[in-house]
């Protein structure tokens, strides 16, 4: 009994975390435009940062990861003791990222989860974490598209992982969140293909 209980706790927990969408409340608390009323819409650090405040849209983007981050680490610092595993590790991340998606606190209208997704990844596998973080700042550095380079890190993530660490429930979640993080950035795909897309940095309201 416990063996299934104690897992699945622990995911809705993880979901519970995830939904605190961070975007709404960093905005919110320093009296800035709800993220969902500018730009592409999106509670995310992306689209915080075009309301022009910078340290609305760091806060965001710490906070939505330490949101993945944190669940993972609790369960692999002290799962043991309650008979959780590395699979329940990735599943509480899983859990944070379908959170950040659909928040059960702001009727499910959330985000589409880079900065939790990259916050479960470092907590699973630090050396994964920096490689998926590191093929991110590239493809942003040279692109300047924060989508472009979410969907490219996203997409190698699983790939890194089951070339260099080879562990099932990692691996499991990778694809998974990758899928789904792919399938939320469908109107951004849409705008890099009509060269419409927003550059990082560019502020509500400005042409493409
Ligand atoms: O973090 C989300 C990013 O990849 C895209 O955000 O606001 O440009 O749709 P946005």
């Amino acid at each position: 009994m416990q063996e299934t209980l104690f897992p699945l706790l622990a995911a809705v927990c993880g979901y519970l975390i995830g939904s605190l969408s961070f975007a709404v409340i960093v905005s919110r608390a320093m009296g800035l435009s709800d993220p969902r009323s500018y730009g592409s819409g999106n509670p995310g650090a992306t689209n915080v940062l075009r309301s022009g405040n910078k340290k609305a849209a760091v806060l965001t983007l710490v906070f939505d990861a330490l949101k993945g981050f944190i669940p993972v680490l609790l369960v692999k610092l002290y799962g043991e003791r309650f008979g959780l595993d590395e699979g329940t590790a990735a599943l509480v991340g899983l859990g944070a990222f379908l959170g950040h998606l659909w928040p059960v606190f702001f009727k499910f209208e959330g985000g589409k989860g880079v900065a939790t997704a990259l916050g479960v990844i470092l907590a699973l596998n630090w050396e994964l974490g920096l490689a998926t973080l590191a093929t991110w700042l590239a493809v942003a550095y040279f692109s300047r598209y924060s989508s472009l380079a979410a969907i490219v890190a996203a997409a190698l993530a699983p790939v890194y992982e089951m070339l260099v660490w080879d562990s099932p429930p990692t691996a499991g979640v990778l694809v998974v969140m990758a899928l789904l993080l792919v399938w939320r950035h469908q109107g951004n795909i849409k705008k890099l293909m009509a060269g419409t897309e927003s550059k990082i940095g560019q502020k509500a309201g400005a042409s493409a």
